[in-house]
């Protein structure tokens, strides 16, 4: 356990630990390996991620979070001091045996491994929200497109203003404490953290997002990234 106790401290000189959650299958990439293995332009997209957390400056720790038959050879391409962890078959499960490994968290971030191109300096944005007093703070960006709710059918049931939509990435944060509530009361799966901590009537702070976070999911993004992986030298 942590030695801050002091809400004040805890903003101000509490422990960061990041959790990297990379052990989905990623079939929608059609690459034939789960998405985090992919490669842009030779390092895989979890190496790129955390290497993207450590450069922020903010993070104290890094946790990965893998498929089990991967752990030895996600720890040989890893720096020094990144733990790496079994996953679960759904990504709260994931997460959830991240927070496990996390116990000396004071504030901890989620931050996908599909989003390998995150600038560092989103990264220490988020942090510095929870440092000035938030306890939920998740990147967004305005949606482009209309969005429908559709029935199973296909039929639209619904339009809503596209003013008041927001696309969230990752790295979310939180305060441990929050993160922690939110898991214990989770009854049910979620496709993001901060979707777990609204349930227990948490408020979560969105903070404008960066385009270059985007989650690299299929084929064409995957052409996007490597795209943009070229045209910005990244070290092997
Ligand atoms: O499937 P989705 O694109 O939402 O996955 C987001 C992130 O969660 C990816 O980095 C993926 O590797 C991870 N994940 C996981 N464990 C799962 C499913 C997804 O760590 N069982």
């Amino acid at each position: 356990m942590s030695n801050v106790t002091d809400p004040a401290e805890v903003r101000s000189g509490g422990r960061v630990i990041a959790l990297v959650p990379a052990a989905g299958r990623g079939e929608r990439l059609g690459e034939g390996i789960p998405k985090a293995f992919v490669t842009l332009r030779g390092v895989s997209m979890l190496r790129l991620a955390v290497d993207g957390l450590i450069e922020s400056g903010v993070v104290d720790r890094v946790v990965v979070i893998v498929p089990a038959d991967r752990i030895d050879s996600v720890r040989s391409e890893l720096p020094d001091g990144v733990d790496v962890v079994a996953g679960g078959a759904e990504r709260t499960d994931s997460v959830r045996a991240g927070l496990a490994a996390a116990e000396d968290a004071d504030l901890l971030l989620v931050h996908d491994a599909a989003r390998a191109l995150t600038p560092p300096p989103l990264i220490a944005r988020v942090v510095a929200e929870l440092r000035a007093g938030r306890d939920a703070v998740v990147p967004a960006l305005p949606v482009s497109d209309t969005i429908k709710t559709v029935d199973l059918l296909g039929a639209v049931t619904g339009t809503p203003e596209r003013s008041e939509l927001r696309a969230v990435q990752t790295p979310q944060g939180f305060t441990a404490d929050l993160l922690r509530r939110a898991y214990a009361a989770a009854d049910s799966l979620a496709t993001d953290d901060a979707g777990l901590v609204e349930r227990i009537g948490g408020r979560v702070r969105t903070i404008v997002g960066d385009p270059l976070a985007f989650k690299i999911t299929t084929p064409l993004d995957l052409a996007l990234a490597r795209a943009l992986a070229n045209d910005e030298p990244i070290e092997q």
